[in-house]
């Protein structure tokens, strides 16, 4: 193995101990419209996207630790922008269909939950039975949203 110089070391400590003064935000905003779904959607969802997709983030002890704390709350902003589970029921019926859409698209592609995230979170992974019951739910909201509007 080969040996790191201790000034590299130090330079490495140095930074890690200087970015924990850049702290994110841990925020959880109040939701805004509730989720309706079975115990059963409700439950996977939570499972496997709630943490980036809702305002009901679980704050892991390392997204305290500055420079991961940059990446995961980078996650978590972009992710509750393009789909927000706590602001399911203020979305247009049109709006829905389209996160319905998309969703559909990003489990099918199996892009979501990210395989980074699943890595940490062994929990979360989906299995072929919980996407046949997430295609299931998708399907029956499309057709029961309004088509106007
Ligand atoms: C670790 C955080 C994380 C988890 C967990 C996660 N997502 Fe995402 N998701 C993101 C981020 C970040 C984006 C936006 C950036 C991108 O498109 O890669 C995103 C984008 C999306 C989009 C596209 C929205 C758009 O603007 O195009 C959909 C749909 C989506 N996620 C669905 C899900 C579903 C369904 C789950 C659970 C099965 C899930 N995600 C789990 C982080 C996450």
């Amino acid at each position: 193995m080969k040996k790191i110089p201790a000034a590299a070391l130090l330079g490495i400590a140095g930074f890690m101990l200087i970015s924990q003064s850049a702290q994110v935000r841990h925020t959880n905003p109040p939701a805004k419209g509730d989720f309706a779904a079975s115990p059963e959607i409700n439950s996977l969802l939570r499972r496997a996207c709630y943490d980036c997709h809702s305002n009901e983030t679980r704050w892991p002890w390392y997204s305290y630790v500055a420079p991961v704390s940059w990446l995961i709350a980078r996650d978590v902003e972009s992710g509750r922008r393009g789909l927000n589970f706590s602001e399911w029921g203020s979305y247009y019926p049109s709006t829905r269909r389209r996160k319905l859409q998309w969703i559909d698209r990003v489990l099918r592609e199996r892009t979501m939950p990210p395989w980074s995230y699943v890595m940490l979170h062994r929990g979360a992974g989906l299995t072929e039975e919980d996407l046949v019951a997430l295609e299931h739910w998708i399907k029956s909201e499309i057709s029961g949203q309004p088509q106007q509007n």
